[in-house]
């Protein structure tokens, strides 16, 4: 949520700010500025601040900054608005009284109000309604000549989160970065440093970077970068490369991010199972686990810490590890569960599952669930990412970036880290090597079931169509297709602002079914599982009741058929891999009914991909 850069280089800053902010852009998009120190005249050896900033998306910022904005360096950000309406002057950066520092935040500063007050009691007058401007007058406050002990002494003010980058007339060519819950990444140029919130946002100039911990602060100048802790004792840093190309995080010749992700899922599956299955043995390697079979033999219970579709994933890994190796699972919400002191059991396994990595409820349940003693393990997708380090080991799913804000080929990545995990419990107790042999292939299969199911793409967009100017909808399925019918429904809901609610088939008759008209149609999942007759019933329920319905189903299923209104064919394949294939079709369906109501599929409407403010 919001995003952060700087730059201290020999270029212009401007373009550079404007570029990494439109990588970063899905952070955030209510409005988006950036500042930079520019000489006070030619040859001047003194400098002040220029500032931009709109309301909007970094468009409608590129279009009011000048060509010729000059300054070697700066910082800029692309809001998600926290505290404070969506207006130019609540963009940041943010000045402090005198103008002459500037501050972009990532983060929510909790005692902002206390803070405020104190300094407006010495005469502070703030130009926004933030949490976040507090920051540069705290630093103004402390500032005797030194940057870096100004930003420090105001740090030790603030409770709360944040990421920032400072700057000072004063000090050109220098910024100084902090973070405490929010992630900041420093990108080593030739000659050029920047500061971001995410590699995005520099991958086309460098691909070094280090990634800061919470409680460093860093002093970037061209010339290099500098790390200390809050006892400002030096903090020796490891240099890093990023494994992706920039073409990765490119449209390419698609009209938008989520299109390219949906249709990328043969190849992300395929990477994240990429030479994890172990024919041999019939069984996974996953040696990111960190754990040796003793251990693993241990576990006694399992359960999955996530969000949103982190947690849909979760729910499905769940009752596949439940129903392939007997153990105990569950998936909770980290919302709920990091204010609930929940028990944690020492033979207990915790996987924190985040796409981004940087999710706030995920992170603080991690960390809430670790000080109790608790063993965690993430499966992320962001490499380097702040859940995938302090984890104490894991999965990661490499499906490459993930731009729209509506999760896709992330979520089947997860899915296959579930897959592969279970493959590797069940097979360490009683799955026999015959049946582990059947599960290894139908798994590797699976890219090649999903591309057909991406055949289908024009008979869901013709369904889809049909159907997109509903107000509401159904989702429903059992077993392993209730978390797929959650799935489908928050995608809906997310990108086409259809009210959408996922439901098990089997609750309806208590309660949802009041819901039924000719005008709410349901959508069902409908595996040939041995669920399929209880589902059926359920098809028929909503037919008797004049609700239109659509059903996800499998090829040659002619009952099925016969029952919906409208039958989306998936292929024919062992049940327990149908959540890889019958969510694809929900994926589509929610994109290409977003698509008809004229939606802004990548940024909807009040959204941020990476979560982090609580
Ligand atoms: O990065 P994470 O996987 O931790 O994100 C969790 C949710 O915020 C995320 O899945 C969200 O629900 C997506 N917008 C769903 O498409």
């Amino acid at each position: 949520m919001c995003g952060i850069i700087g730059y201290a280089g020999p270029r212009q800053a401007a373009p550079i700010l404007l570029e990494g902010l439109k990588r970063m852009e899905y952070r955030g998009y209510d409005s988006s500025g950036i500042c930079v120190g520019t000489a006070d005249g030619a040859g001047s050896t003194s400098y002040s601040l220029a500032l931009v900033k709109k309301i909007g998306k970094i468009q409608a910022l590129r279009q009011v900054v000048p060509k010729d904005f000059p300054g070697s360096w700066g910082i800029g950000h692309t809001r998600w608005a926290t505290h404070g309406a969506v207006t130019d002057r609540n963009a940041h950066p943010l000045l402090d009284n005198s103008g002459r520092i500037a501050c972009v935040h990532n983060g929510i500063i909790e005692n902002y109000r206390a803070l405020r007050e104190m300094l407006e009691g010495e005469g502070v007058v703030f130009q926004s309604e933030t949490d976040s401007e507090v920051i540069p007058n705290l630093v103004a406050k402390y500032y005797e000549g030194d940057l870096e002990s100004a930003v420090k002494a105001a740090l030790a003010n603030l409770q709360g989160t944040y990421g920032i980058a400072v700057i000072h007339a004063a000090e050109p060519g220098r910024i100084v970065g902090a973070r405490n819950g929010s992630p900041l990444v420093i990108g080593i140029g030739d000659g050029e440093m920047f500061l971001a919130s995410d590699v995005t946002a520099m991958i086309s100039h460098t691909k070094q970077v280090v990634y800061l911990n919470d409680g460093e602060l860093v002093v970037v100048d061209s010339s290099g970068f500098r790390t200390t802790d809050r006892e400002d004792r030096h903090v020796d840093k490891k240099i890093e490369k990023v494994s992706w190309e920039l073409g990765a995080i490119e449209k390419g010749d698609y009209p938008c991010y989520m299109e390219k992700e949906i249709f990328e899922q043969p190849e992300s599956i395929e990477r994240a199972l990429g030479g994890r299955i172990d024919f041999e043995t019939a069984s996974a390697k996953l040696a990111g686990l960190n754990l040796d079979r003793r251990r693993l033999g241990e576990i006694s219970r399992v359960e999955v810490i996530a969000a949103g579709t982190s947690w849909h994933a979760g729910l499905v890994g769940v009752g596949l590890l439940e129903r392939m190796a007997r153990i105990p699972a569950s998936a909770e919400l980290a919302s709920e569960l990091r204010y609930r002191n929940p028990v944690v059991q020492r033979d207990s396994l915790y996987f924190a599952v985040s796409q981004s990595g940087e999710t706030a409820d995920t992170l603080y349940a991690l960390r809430e669930m670790q000080r109790k003693g608790g063993h965690v393990l993430g499966i992320c997708n962001v490499v380097g990412s702040t859940i995938a380090r302090e984890s104490e080991g894991g999965i990661y799913v490499h499906s490459g970036p993930e731009i729209a804000v509506a999760s896709t080929k992330a979520f089947t990545s997860q899915l296959a880290a579930f897959y592969l995990f279970s493959l590797l419990m069940s097979r360490m107790r009683d799955l026999s090597i015959s049946e582990g042999s059947r599960f290894a292939r139908a798994l590797a299969g699976v890219p090649e079931q999903v591309k057909k199911v991406l055949a289908g793409r024009d008979e869901i967009q013709r369904i889809a169509k049909k159907y997109s100017h509903s107000r509401d909808f159904l989702f429903l399925g059992r077993g392993l297709m209730y978390p797929i019918a959650l799935e489908g429904a928050l995608k809906l809901k997310e990108i086409s602002y259809i009210h959408a609610e996922g439901y098990a088939a089997g609750e309806i008759k208590h309660g949802p079914i009041a819901l039924v008209t000719p005008e709410v149609p349901s959508l069902f999942l409908v595996p040939d599982d041995e669920l399929r007759e209880k589902t059926l019933s359920n098809m028929k329920e909503i037919k008797a009741r004049g609700g239109p319905v659509i059903a996800v189903g499998v090829e040659g299923d002619d009952e099925v058929a016969a029952t919906a209104d409208d039958f989306i064919a998936t292929p024919r394949m062992d049940p327990r891999f149908y959540p890889f294939t019958m969510v694809v079709p929900l994926q589509l369906f929610a994109y290409f009914c977003a698509l008809d109501l004229g939606r802004d599929v990548d940024q909807p409407r009040n959204l941020a991909k990476s979560v982090t403010v609580e």
